[in-house]
């Protein structure tokens, strides 16, 4: 854990966490790891903004109060109640009863239902401001961003904003607390957008409006819940969600995705014939075996590339199990308005493109190009995948 001043009178905490093996319990983030940020603000009333896990309260607690003693804390924030960052919050009520709770009206029942809170509560409204002494703090309530309840909150003499789990990202940053530390913020990036499209893009619609806000106020910090503050560009990660969540109506960049699953390795095969009629047309392909690569991994090339493509055997006279599964994920993620083409072998029955074709209905992907074949990939139908990979291509770089 690491303790750093990031502004005046206000220091952030990152907690790592190298143990949990997946975030919600869904998402895999070892060996990376991931940050539990919260924050000190202290001033005539001092002020915790976001907490930790429970199990890493007694860490995040004994650090801050080398700074301030905690029976002298006025104020916990609790911006989001999902548990990795209120999961601490008995443990510090405990030892400081009389802390009063800044939160939104639909985090009350949640403090009650999650840790059976129901006194010191204040709720504050949209655009609430407060006085701690110097300085100034106000509330902006940004519904579904991550959770219904949840809000930021904007040091507004400062220029901080504290913005919960918008603006954060996977990966512990044990020795970098800032943007500019970071040696591969490519790299961070790329996990930032994995974060994105497993945790929010389902609310892509709720970031954006989150982001105007966010606009408005013209932070010159943003220190997230997870991962970076980022100090010197905070514009960066605020165009980086602007643009991710407009990929929810476009549908994405020209590229493309192509998932499959093979069981005797026919429909293997005419995918390698796909992704060479794709490569003659000089459309970028990531290509995954969903047996071998877990869906968070899958999730932000989906996102991303306006076209997808899907390779599927034909299972039982249906689509092919683990290929149902990750595009009813993707559904329930609303990875929307894709173009989108069919490749797959069938043994005694097709019904892999028909069942695909009515899932996908619901997302809007236009399925345009599809090739079901029965048995090997034979000559006639390598030449057909071929085929079938240079006209999605096309199609892809036509912007259709
Ligand atoms: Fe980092 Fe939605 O909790």
């Amino acid at each position: 854990m690491i303790t750093r001043q990031i502004a005046d009178n206000v220091h952030a905490f990152s907690v790592d966490d190298h143990t949990t093996p997946l975030f919600e319990g869904l998402w895999p983030v070892q060996p990376g790891g991931v940050t539990y940020n919260s924050y000190l603000i202290t001033d005539e009333k001092n002020v915790i903004v976001d907490l930790t896990r429970e199990f890493k309260a007694e860490t995040l607690l004994d650090a801050v109060s080398s700074i301030v003693e905690l029976k002298k804390i006025d104020y916990v924030v609790v911006n989001h109640m999902e548990p990795d960052h209120t999961g601490a919050l008995r443990t510090l009520l405990r030892i400081a009863p009389d802390i009063q709770i800044l939160c939104t009206s639909v985090a009350t029942s949640m403090l009650d239902s999650y840790y059976s809170v129901k006194t010191n509560i204040r709720e504050v409204e949209d655009g609430e401001k407060l006085s701690i002494g110097k300085k100034t703090l106000s509330f902006h309530h940004t519904p579904l961003v991550h959770w219904p309840e949840t809000m930021v909150t904007f040091d507004e003499t400062g220029g901080t904003l504290f913005s919960g789990d918008i603006f954060g990202s996977y990966g512990a940053v044990p020795e970098q607390v800032y943007d500019d530390e970071h040696a591969k913020l490519d790299d961070y990036i790329k996990e930032s957008l994995r974060y994105y499209t497993n945790i929010l893009s389902k609310f892509s619609p709720q970031v954006e409006k989150a982001v105007q806000s966010v606009k408005r106020l013209s932070p010159k910090v943003i220190a997230p819940s997870h991962g970076l503050v980022w100090r010197k560009d905070p514009g960066r990660i605020v165009d980086l969600y602007a643009q991710w969540a407009s990929f929810a109506v476009t549908g994405g960049e020209p590229g493309a995705t192509l998932i499959y699953a093979t069981m005797y390795g026919n429909t293997a095969q005419a995918m390698n014939a796909v992704v060479r009629g794709l490569q003659h047309e000089s459309v970028p392909v990531n290509v995954f075996n969903v047996n071998e690569t877990h869906l968070s991994y899958i999730l932000p090339s989906l996102y991303t590339n306006r076209g997808v493509l899907i390779g599927s055997p034909t299972y039982e006279g249906n689509i092919f199990p683990v290929i149902r599964h990750v595009l009813t994920d993707v559904g329930a993620k609303r990875i929307f308005n894709k173009s989108a083409a069919f490749f797959g072998s069938w043994s005694w029955s097709s019904g892999a493109l028909r069942e695909i074709t009515s899932m996908v209905k619901p997302y809007h992907w236009d399925v345009a190009e599809s090739l079901e074949f029965e048995g090997a990939a034979k000559e006639s139908v390598v030449k057909q995948a071929y085929d079938l990979g240079v006209a999605f291509g096309k199609r892809i770089k036509s912007g259709k």
